[in-house]
C-alpha cells in the first residue's frame, strides 16, 4: 500500500479545523434558536452539530492511522445573524468552503495515486455536499410562501 504524500495532512489538519469551526457554530445557532422560541430549529442545529462531530472523529482516526497528531488550529469565530435566514445563509457559507476544501483534497489524492485518502475525502465531501443542498431546502422554505417556517419537516 502506498503511503500519503505528506501533504494529506495538510488537508486533514484544515479540514479538522473547518469541522470543529462547524461544531462551534451550529451549537452557537441551536442556542440563539432556542431564545428565538424555535425549537425544531434548535434541534436541528443540535443534530448538525452531532453529525460535525462524527466528522471530527473520523477525521481524528485518520490522523492516527497516518502517524499524525490532530492539530486543528484555527477555530473561526460564529458568524451570527438576527434571523434564521441569516443564520441559515451562514451555514450555507461554511458549508460550501467545507465542500471546496474537500474536493480539493479529493482531487489531490486521485491525481497522486492514494486510493484510501480518495476515499476517504470523498465519502466527506458527499456528505457536506448533502448537507449544503439540505441547508439550500430549508432556506427555499423559509423564503416561499406556505405554512411552513422556521424548521425543516
Ligand atoms: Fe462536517
Ligand atoms: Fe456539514
Amino acid at each position: 500500500m502506498r503511503n500519503s504524500d505528506p501533504r494529506v495532512p495538510g488537508f486533514l489538519g484544515r479540514a479538522l479545523s473547518f469541522e470543529m469551526s462547524a461544531v462551534q457554530q451550529y451549537l452557537t445557532h441551536a442556542r440563539l434558536a432556542d431564545n428565538w422560541g424555535m425549537d425544531r430549529a434548535s434541534s436541528q442545529f443540535r443534530q448538525e452539530a452531532q453529525e460535525e462531530m462524527g466528522h471530527v472523529d473520523r477525521l481524528v482516526a485518520r490522523m492516527l492511522s497516518l502517524g499524525v497528531a490532530p492539530n486543528a488550529s484555527f477555530l473561526r469565530p460564529v458568524v451570527t445573524g438576527q434571523d434564521l435566514q441569516e443564520v441559515l445563509r451562514a451555514n450555507w457559507q461554511l458549508e460550501s468552503e467545507i465542500v471546496s476544501l474537500y474536493e480539493q483534497a479529493f482531487h489531490f489524492c486521485a491525481r497522486s495515486g492514494d486510493s484510501n485518502g480518495q476515499a476517504f475525502f470523498g465519502e466527506l465531501l458527499r456528505e457536506e455536499q448533502e448537507h449544503a443542498r439540505e441547508l439550500e431546502r430549508w432556506l427555499t422554505q423559509l423564503t416561499e410562501p406556505g405554512p411552513v417556517a422556521g424548521a425543516r419537516s
